[in-house]
């Protein structure tokens, strides 16, 4: 059921409450900086807590993403009990909040993905990869050192990496890592930009290529709607300064914003409301008067922004993306609702508040997977909302989900992940991430 991220939570590091008096006034004074005079979207205040170049919490190169210095030798372990043991010593070793799987299973994981680039490229053209958000460069490092070592040399001589990372402290910690291999450096490079923001990534390019993205997602800002009661019009989520200016309060307004919109209609939560008879919903309007029970709903507005900009940008490109498809313990309201998540003195705690991520605290969604699949097909331009005509024209991508483990089967080497006793945490623990593989059909018109 767990990802790197929980079993810190799980395993190693007692769970406590905020320790409010032990934050310092100046991230305290953050926190209500993000929002100014005017009220901002909640995918604004979440991109600041995360991004802000100063004192987002991916800003901060000591904490956010940890590299290991050394590959764990899962053979040599003798099974589950040693292996949390190792995990332990590692996680209160260092001050890194989580470490990745892309980390944790290094170099193994990284070969499963590059495995799988080869298993399907055509290999007749330069192989051109991308990866957003590529952390500590774990992954690009792996991933060109099994295409130097398993492909043929013209693929390796030929391909090119670029990494788009939007923190300009893990964008240098990525230069440092594939440079450890210097013929990598000459087909390697980290543009440092928001990879959502169309404008940085020039023209559009119709050679195919790859996009790959670990733990992205989840770290994308996501908008939130209300609505009073089960019955009552949803409204988007404003983040405002309350009148004591030392705390943030929420804002409801009626839906307007453009990308909250689309993403609302891709849910299609208007249809699920009325497609009822009348009868039915006159009843459940008056139930939701009598015992009004508040809905809320976060909407991976990140995630639609950003695969408009690369179906726009990269309309033949594959995409490999992992992420969690559940969160456990989640304390904040709402469908989708994220983990908010910090680390001090070597103990993690969750915000029960997203308003107070300050810098500190990663903010981290579960994806729906089937949502990113629809979202996918939208930007692709074959599904259309509000209008029937998605299945007379073929699907413009192939799509499929699959669980780690069978990703890992598929494409990885599980023996070098086994313990002596046959437990397998790559195979066993991460019961709750996914990866979603995409590649465009030749439909494309
Ligand atoms: C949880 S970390 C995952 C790092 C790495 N992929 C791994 O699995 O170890 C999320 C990464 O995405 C980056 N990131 C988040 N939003 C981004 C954006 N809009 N454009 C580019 N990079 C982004 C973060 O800076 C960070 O490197």
């Amino acid at each position: 059921m767990w990802s790197s991220k929980h079993l810190a939570f799980l395993f190693h590091i007692p769970r406590v409450k905020p320790l409010d008096h032990l934050v310092s006034p100046f991230r305290a004074l953050f926190s209500t900086h993000i929002v100014g005079d005017e009220p901002i979207l909640v995918r604004d205040f979440v991109h600041s807590a995360l991004y802000d170049p100063k004192h987002g919490y991916f800003s901060q190169r000591s904490r956010s993403v940890g590299v290991l210095e050394r590959s764990i030798k899962f053979n040599q372990l003798e099974g589950r009990k040693a292996y949390m043991k190792h995990l332990d010593k590692i996680y209160k070793d260092s001050d890194i909040a989580w470490f990745t799987p892309v980390e944790l299973f290094k170099p193994w994981y990284a070969h499963g993905i590059a495995e799988s680039i080869l298993r399907t490229a055509n290999l007749s053209v330069p192989l051109k990869i991308y990866e957003i958000g590529g952390g500590s460069g774990t992954c690009a490092k792996g991933i060109m050192d099994y295409i130097m070592l398993n492909a043929p040399p013209r693929v390796y001589n030929n391909m090119t990496y670029i990494s788009v990372e939007i923190s300009p402290s893990l964008a240098e910690i990525q230069r440092e890592t594939v440079g450890e291999v210097r013929s990598h450096l000459s087909k390697f490079r980290v543009e440092c930009r928001d990879a959502t923001n169309r404008s940085g990534w020039g023209d559009v390019q119709q050679q195919p290529c790859w996009v790959i993205m670990l733990e992205v997602l989840d770290n994308l800002p996501h908008d939130l709607i209300y609505s009073k009661d089960q019955s009552s019009p949803w409204m988007e989520v404003w983040v405002e300064r309350q009148h004591d200016r030392g705390t943030l309060g929420e804002l409801y307004k009626p839906l307007q914003d453009s990308l909250i919109r689309h993403c609302f209609e891709i849910l299609d939560l208007d249809k699920r409301q009325t497609t009822q008879s009348s009868v039915l919903s006159k009843a459940k309007s008056i139930w939701s008067k009598v015992f009004p029970k508040p809905r809320r709903c976060w909407l991976p507005t990140g995630c639609l922004k950003l695969l408009e900009v690369l179906h726009g940008v990269l309309p033949k490109m594959s995409l490999i993306a992992s992420d969690f498809s559940y969160l456990p313990d989640v304390r904040i309201l709402g469908e989708r609702a994220p983990l908010v998540s910090t680390k001090k003195d070597g103990r993690s705690s969750d915000y029960s508040s997203y308003l107070d991520a300050k810098g500190d605290a990663d903010i981290f969604f579960p994806t729906d997977f089937l949502l990113l699949e629809r979202i996918d097909h939208y930007c692709s331009g074959w599904l259309k909302l509000n209008k029937d005509q998605s299945s007379k024209q073929g699907k413009k991508r192939r799509t499929i989900i699959l669980d780690t483990s069978s990703f890992m089967e598929e494409f990885g080497l599980p023996t070098k992940t086994r313990t002596k006793d046959g437990y397998n945490p790559l195979l066993d623990d991460f019961k709750n991430t996914k990866f979603y593989l995409s590649v465009p059909t030749h439909n494309i018109k």
